[in-house]
Parts: structure tokens; C-alpha cells; sequence
């Protein structure tokens, strides 16, 4: 597997101002203290010096980055500042243009660790624009966005949008550069960097889409990469979860749907409700998700090898011919719960905070040798993979263990294309619906988790968010009685 090819960066941008959002406003507090406000609410951002505070104030309509990148104890406090805000999610940048005075581009980013960079760019090298970067209107804005990039730009001139058509071809910066501003040539910079722009190598022969990136990434379609990065967190500013951001707007559905108006068929009078000796049917009736867990009495070892052997644990292996000449053989294995093409393509990690016999960590489940293998994780990160199930759960502790459930997303987008997203998603409600029965059938507890931060655990285990990655996750414990029912 080829690694991702690594661009020089440079440091300062000259025409780039970080800005407060314009959602928040900054407070200058007696005591030297600056606090930033949303509404009612506030986070203290430390104490300041005046002559800081002073310069802090230009943070509402921009803050040139180079005037403070030396090494002043101004610049430094103010380098502090604004990588406070930053991390955040507070902070927008502006690119200014000599031509324009007006906002020429925003750069709004959509992780925390997003510094705007600029990739070098000579007048030799070929850029072209990446198969995954789309330009779309968002309210009355054209916004430039890829799954990929760490922040989307908010475009201010058209002539931008004719640049960047033409770069749906490869092009040399020097032809572009005879009718381009210079500041265009510091956005494209700023795009390379962000993997909107990819630049080509003269050796780059094979056609775009297999000069970008690895073979794992090659194997993605657009909309699905799209769907991954924006239907979760990680990896987008946009809020996430119960937002009911149109309720105001939209009436919600009826919770059952109303009937057609045909001739009906009383299922009632066909079906006696006792069928009571079936288990399965016991099973489904008592399944209900658990929140709040036992943490004075919680789940064992034992308990926990047995609900991954009823579950996950691969039961037999083969292989098949190969599909096409001159292709190899391709390996499959069989476990207890269905999967799309055979492909058992969905991973297990265990974050384990409370578990009676092992030890507190991240864990990869082996399925193959029904093992738990450990990978070094920091306590943080493991902290805040809990704590996020926890608010996703409004629960009042962490889980006991939380599952994530990581997809080897090239297992199935190497036979499936255009539906190989949608199918891992199916594979996954399978997979929490086999999880809810095995923790009802054994007397524990669990909840299905609707997001997980893929930015977060690509952090943590090292592994590229487009090879294997967070689609879904489990909270497994032992209950506390009498369960909450929601
Ligand atoms: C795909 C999926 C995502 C879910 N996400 C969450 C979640 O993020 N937080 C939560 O508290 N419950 C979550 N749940 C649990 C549902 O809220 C729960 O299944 C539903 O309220 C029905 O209740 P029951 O499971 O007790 O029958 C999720 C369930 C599913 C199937």
C-alpha cells in the first residue's frame, strides 16, 4: 500500500486574518481575563495582557496571521489566543484578494486542528481539482467542500468558480498563472494543501482517479465518502444529533404510518398471541436498550468472551473460484450474523472502562482467533470516546464497554460499487440487532449508539479514515435494576 504523498508546507499565509465566527463575540474582562460568548453561555479563555486584550479586538473583523507569528511575547500571547479559539471551532479565516477588498474567500474549518497552510506551488507543477471536491449553494453562499479537506471555503468571487472549472483538467500554474491573481495562486495553495487540489507527477499516468491517494481510496465513490464524513462527527462543524433543526418549519411524522385505504386482511384473527414457547419471540419482546449500568457489579471476562462468541466470532472459513481471469481466489469466512456478499467486513473495538478481569484500554477483537488483542491508546482519547457515548446516550455514566463497530471499507467497495456504503450501513443494523439479542439473552444491558467521532478513532488507532473506520457503536454492560425503559 502506498503511503499518502506528503507535500512541503509553508508556514505564514501574508494575506490570511483568522476571525471570530460571527455567531460569537469576545468579552475583555477587568481582571485581564478574555471570556467568549454565545448567547448566554461563555468559555474563559485566560488572562491577557492589556496591550494583547487591545490587539484581541481586531479578532472581530480580522487578525492578519502574520502579525503574530514572531517571537514577541505579544505575538506569543496572541498565537495562544487564537490557537485557543481555533481548537474550539471558533475561528473563520479570511483570504484577502488586492483586487477585492471584500471578503474574497472564507475559509470555515471543519476539524478543531485546522491551521490554514499554504502547499507550495511552482510554476511547473500540474494541479487538477480532486474527484471528491464539489462546489454547492448553501443559503445564499457558494461553498467549495471534499470529504477530505479539513475545512470548506466559502467563495466570494466568481471568477474563483471559473478557476476552479477550468482545473477540472489538469492544468500548469504557470499557463493559469498569466490571468491569475496572486492571491488565486495562494488559494490553490491553500486547496493542495487541504486535498482539494491534488498535484500531479509527470510519472502520474494511470488516469486521476488511481493518481489520488492509495488503492483504499481509490476503491471510494463520491457520494460515499460524502455520506461517511458528513453523517457523523469528526470530521464536519455542522451540529450533530437531535438538533430538530426544521421542527419549527416541518410537522414531525405520525409515529405510525396511516393506513392505505384497500381491502384489509385482519391479521388478528390468524394469529393466536401465544406462540409461548418461542424463545426468539420472548427474546424480541423483552430486547430493550440500557443506559445506566451496574458499575458496583459489572460485566466479567467471561461474560464478555461469551457475548463476542454468540455474536461475532467467526464460525468457519472458504474460499471461491476467482471472479474474473487472471484474478485470484478471494477468502470468506461465515459468522453468526448475515452479511452483505459474504463480505464480514465490520471490525470490533472495545473501549473497556469497567470490566471485571480486564484491564482498562482499547482492544481489537481477533474474530478469526477469538481473541482481544490491545492497542496503545491515550487515556484522553479513551476518556473522550467514552464520554461522547455517554452524552449520546444522556446517561449518567460511561458505558462499561463501548464497541465501536469499524468497517474494512475496501472488503466491500472492491466487489460493490456506488452501493458499498449503503450496504456496510445495513451490515451494521444487523449486527447491533444480533447484540441487543445475545446482551437480553444473557441478562445484560446495551444501547445502540447513532454516531462516533471517525476523526477521533483515526487518531487513535492510526488507521486513515478511508481504510477502516468507525459506522457504528454499542454500549454493553450489566444494568442496573430496575432498567430504565425509554
Ligand atoms: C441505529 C440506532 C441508533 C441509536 N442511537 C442512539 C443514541 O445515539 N443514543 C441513545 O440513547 N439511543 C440510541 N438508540 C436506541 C434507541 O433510542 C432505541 O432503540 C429506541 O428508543 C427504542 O427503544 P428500545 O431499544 O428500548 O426498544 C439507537 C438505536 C438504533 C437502532
Amino acid at each position: 500500500m502506498r503511503a499518502p504523498r506528503k507535500t512541503p508546507t509553508r508556514k505564514i499565509a501574508p494575506d490570511i486574518a483568522a476571525r471570530l465566527s460571527h455567531r460569537f463575540s469576545l468579552q475583555m474582562q477587568p481582571d485581564g481575563n478574555i471570556a467568549v460568548f454565545l448567547g448566554d453561555y461563555s468559555v474563559n479563555l485566560g488572562q491577557f495582557s492589556a496591550a494583547a486584550m487591545d490587539r484581541a479586538r481586531h479578532l472581530g473583523t480580522g487578525l492578519p496571521l502574520a502579525s503574530f507569528a514572531g517571537k514577541s511575547i505579544l505575538a506569543r500571547e496572541i498565537d495562544a489566543l487564537v490557537h485557543r479559539l481555533a481548537r474550539k471551532g471558533l475561528l473563520e479565516y479570511r483570504l484577502s484578494s488586492s483586487r477585492n477588498t471584500q471578503d474574497f474567500v472564507i475559509i470555515e474549518p471543519q476539524v478543531p486542528d485546522y491551521w490554514p497552510r499554504r502547499a507550495k506551488l511552482g510554476k511547473r507543477d500540474t494541479v487538477v481539482l480532486s474527484r471528491f471536491a464539489y462546489l454547492r449553494r448553501r443559503g445564499n453562499e457558494m461553498v467549495l467542500e471534499s470529504p477530505r479537506a479539513g475545512a470548506l471555503f466559502r467563495i466570494g468571487d466568481p471568477a474563483i468558480a471559473a478557476t476552479l472549472a477550468a482545473l477540472s483538467q489538469p492544468q500548469k500554474i504557470g499557463k493559469l498563472d498569466q490571468k491569475m491573481a496572486s492571491s488565486t495562486l495562494h488559494l490553490l495553495e491553500l486547496l493542495l494543501d487541504c486535498q482539494i487540489l491534488l498535484k500531479l507527477d509527470a510519472k502520474d499516468g494511470q488516469g486521476l482517479r488511481v493518481n489520488e491517494g492509495d488503492g483504499n481510496l481509490v476503491l471510494w465513490d463520491f457520494h460515499d465518502l460524502v455520506f461517511h464524513t458528513r453523517s457523523t462527527e469528526g470530521r464536519q462543524a455542522n451540529p450533530v444529533g437531535a438538533a430538530f433543526t426544521y421542527a419549527s418549519v416541518v410537522p414531525p411524522s405520525p409515529a405510525v404510518r396511516p393506513p392505505w385505504a384497500g381491502s384489509r386482511v385482519d391479521l388478528r384473527t390468524f394469529s393466536s398471541p401465544a406462540e409461548p414457547n418461542s424463545l426468539l419471540r420472548k427474546l424480541l419482546r423483552e430486547r430493550h436498550s440500557t443506559r445506566d449500568f451496574d458499575d458496583k457489579n459489572p460485566v466479567t471476562l467471561g461474560e464478555l468472551a461469551q457475548f463476542l462468541d454468540t455474536t461475532a466470532r467467526v464460525v468457519s472459513e472458504w474460499k471461491s473460484e476467482p471472479y474474473f481471469e487472471g484474478g485470484s481466489e478471494v477468502a470468506y469466512s461465515a459468522r453468526p450474523y448475515p452479511s452483505a456478499g459474504s463480505a464480514y467486513e465490520l471490525e470490533l473495538y472495545l473501549t473497556v472502562a469497567n470490566c471485571d478481569g480486564l484491564a482498562r484500554g482499547l482492544y481489537h477483537y481477533d474474530a478469526g482467533s477469538h481473541a482481544l488483542v490491545a492497542i496503545s491508546a491515550s487515556a484522553q482519547q479513551l476518556q473522550a470516546l467514552s464520554v461522547a457515548a455517554q452524552f449520546a446516550m444522556d446517561a449518567p455514566g460511561q458505558p462499561q464497554i463501548l464497541i465501536t463497530i469499524a468497517a474494512r471499507f475496501g472488503r466491500v467497495s472492491w466487489k460493490y460499487s456506488s452501493i458499498a456504503y449503503s450496504l456496510i450501513l445495513k451490515n451494521v443494523g444487523c449486527l447491533i440487532q444480533t447484540f441487543y439479542l445475545a446482551a437480553t439473552d444473557m441478562g445484560l444491558g446495551g444501547c445502540a449508539i447513532g454516531t462516533t467521532n471517525i476523526d477521533l478513532f483515526a487518531k487513535m488507532t492510526e488507521l486513515e479514515l478511508h481504510i477502516e473506520g468507525p459506522v457504528g457503536q454499542f454500549a454493553l454492560g450489566r444494568g442496573k435494576k430496575p432498567e430504565v425503559q425509554r
